[in-house]
């Protein structure tokens, strides 16, 4: 039996984040109906790339960033109608689309959320890698487009929304800014954090969320507050598992990270703290596509045995209690933040 209907069955209500989740999905589909009607109409090949970027979109993804939207709007506004947000969701999900597609062909990386990435299904659609990823950035433009025109869309007063997309444009710019320093290896990897990720994973949300719902400067100080270390441990968690996670949860290879050569915060750690033999080990997996898998568990285990991995964990802890402790008596919603705290859990805890 499927889960929603044991859920209906047994009358259980849903948890919010699953209503959520199921909302966007179902503007989502809806609004590329529309996208590929008008792509047709312009040309029957026109509507490749519209596919393209629905076909990844509707994939999979947690939907983890219109949850933290919500709760942003909730922790102002306890009564408004939900369905009122699903424009702005739906923007949030476009974007990042649009940051993975980039992100998987800048990285190299062949495959997300469990099936080709955008720039390889293109290659091998129209067998010629250079037309793949050129068609990828085009998708990638398309995504981000598509994005703005939502949020334009959110049926929200005009001064809203005009404050919406204004912290919409401005996530847009710090993480554009923090995968730049993300690909030229920036020595401080918690600033890098903060803007590639941070920003339009928990802050971004959180803002535009409350912004729809008419917030005040002391609640958007708070929710920033609560946001700034959450987005950083939600990149550090990512990290953990991009080293340590199980492939068959985080549908991403074993030991990823190491091959790719990323930057995560556990190689900053190692860099400084290992002897120079340990970081020698090291070294033989880091950006080498072709390091073995025992090679990998060995570099895994050094990054165990050294301490490494257990002060990036410890460093996550410090961010989840500093996140905790900005709710506490913050000028937000009851309901509102309960939902953060349910956040704080889930995205600092998550194991895919
Ligand atoms: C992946 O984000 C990119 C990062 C910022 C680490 P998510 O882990 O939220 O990916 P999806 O949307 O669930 O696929
Ligand atoms: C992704 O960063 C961040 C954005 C897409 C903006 P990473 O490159 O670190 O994340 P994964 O591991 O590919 O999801
Ligand atoms: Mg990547
Ligand atoms: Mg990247």
């Amino acid at each position: 039996m499927c889960e929603t209907s044991a859920r209906q069955q047994a009358k259980m209500p849903s948890h919010w984040t699953e209503d959520v989740k199921a909302r966007v999905n179902a503007r989502l589909a809806e609004f590329f109906e529309e996208k590929l009607a008008q792509a047709n109409a312009m040309s029957p090949r026109a509507g490749d790339l519209v596919s393209a970027v629905a076909e990844l979109t509707m994939r999979g993804g947690k939907r983890l960033r219109p949850a933290v939207l919500f709760a942003g709007y909730r922790a102002v506004s306890e009564t408004g109608s939900a369905e009122r947000i699903d424009d702005a969701c739906a923007a949030l999900e476009l974007l990042q689309t649009y940051f993975l597609i980039q992100d998987d062909w800048m990285d190299g990386d062949e495959e997300r959320r469990g099936g080709p990435a955008v720039h390889a299904s293109l290659t091998r659609q129209y067998g010629n890698a250079q037309l793949g990823a050129s068609l990828a950035i085009l998708a990638g433009d398309m995504a981000a487009g598509f994005a703005f025109e939502l949020l334009h869309r959110a049926p929200f007063a005009a001064t809203h929304v005009h404050d919406g997309l204004a912290a919409f444009s401005m996530m847009h710019f710090e993480v554009v800014c923090g995968q730049q320093l993300d690909l030229l290896e920036h020595a401080d990897t918690s600033l890098t954090h903060h803007l590639k990720t941070g920003s339009y994973t928990v802050r971004g949300p959180l803002r535009l969320g409350a912004l729809l719902a008419g917030a005040n400067p002391a609640q958007l100080t708070a929710l920033e507050r609560f946001g700034e270390p959450l987005g950083v441990a939600f990149q550090l968690r990512d990290d953990l598992l991009g080293t340590f996670g199980d492939p068959k949860t985080t549908g991403k290879p074993a030991g990823h990270d190491l091959r790719e050569g990323k930057n995560t915060a556990l190689i900053a750690d190692a860099r400084l703290t290992l002897a120079p033999e340990q970081w020698a080990t090291l070294e033989q997996v880091l950006g080498r596509p072709a390091a073995t898998a025992d090679e990998l568990l060995a570099a895994s285990a050094l990054l165990e045995s050294s301490g490494v991995r257990a002060r990036v964990e410890a460093k996550l802890a410090g961010l989840i209690a500093a996140a905790s402790a900005a709710l506490d008596g913050a000028p937000l919603t009851a309901g509102g933040t309960l939902m953060l705290r349910e956040l704080l859990a889930r995205l600092s805890m998550r194991d895919r």
